[in-house]
């Protein structure tokens, strides 16, 4: 497969008046790519990333995530599809409070049919990889912001997702523990996870994104890689295959 994400002609509008928060989206994602996508307040950043996450439905266009069309799944499907597929780590964690720092990791892998025993042991793997092992049995309300984001991700990776998406997962966190979770991320997708980042701060998305979309009124303005080549550019130039990069 060599698109992970492909968008097109995307839109959506709340409700009947006004301009749509998302409109005409073209994007092609590949494999193993890290993407930010950047843009004001207001401009459909976390409306494209619901889009992709398939927690939103589009007006118009279409959404397939690794070969699914996932617009025109149930809603079952989807939340299996979803569970499955895509990790999501959001600005303030949305950890459930009355259930340990394993048990909130363990949660996903469980819901998709794992044994307590294999889910346990995937969990507290993760919480060793993000070195948050000595927090395993602790509620999260005792930890850190910087702790707390490193649960949630390893619980967006606990089913292995072929995607990882995060909406300002730094946003909350003072510089430092912000810096630790870009890095995390960064470890992340050079060991192979794709990943879409909606962040507000460039510095972030520079150094760990390779690619960087600007969205403004709903719409990409600008499209660019490590190697400043705009993507936009070439799509409205017709060379849409560069759209996916190596
Ligand atoms: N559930 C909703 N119902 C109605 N309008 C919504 C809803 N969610 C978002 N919007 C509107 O859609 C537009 C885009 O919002 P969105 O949250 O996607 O922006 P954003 O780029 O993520 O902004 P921020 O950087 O502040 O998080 C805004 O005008 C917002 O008011
Ligand atoms: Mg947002």
């Amino acid at each position: 497969m060599d698109t992970l994400i492909r968008l097109s002609d995307l839109t959506k509008r709340y409700g009947n008046d006004g301009q749509p928060a998302v409109r005409g989206v073209q994007l092609t994602v590949g494999p193993g790519e890290a993407i930010a996508i950047m843009g004001p307040s207001g401009s459909g950043k976390s409306t494209l990333l619901n889009l992709i996450a398939g927690l939103d439905r589009p007006t118009g266009g279409t959404v397939t995530v690794a070969g699914e069309r996932i617009d025109r799944l149930s809603e079952t499907a989807v939340a299996r599809f979803r569970r499955a597929k895509i990790g999501m780590i959001f600005q303030f964690f949305n950890l459930l409070d009355d259930l340990t720092v394993v048990d909130n990791v363990m949660l996903p892998a469980q819901l998709a049919g794992m044994p307590r025993k294999r889910a346990w042991s995937r969990a507290a793997e993760l919480l060793e990889a993000l070195r948050i092992e000595s927090h395993r049995d602790a509620y999260p309300a005792r930890l850190s912001g910087g702790e707390r984001q490193r649960v949630a991700i390893a619980r967006a990776l606990v089913n292995r997702p072929a995607l990882l998406l995060a909406d300002e997962p730094t946003g909350a966190l003072d510089s430092a523990a912000g810096e630790q979770i870009g890095h995390l991320l960064l470890d992340l997708n050079r060991s192979g996870q794709s990943l879409v980042l909606v962040t507000h701060n460039p510095g972030l998305a520079a150094k760990y994104a390779s690619r960087a979309v600007e969205l403004v009124d709903g719409q990409i303005t600008r499209d660019r890689g490590d190697d400043g080549i705009g993507r936009a550019d070439l799509a409205a130039s017709g060379e849409h295959e560069l759209d996916a990069r190596p």
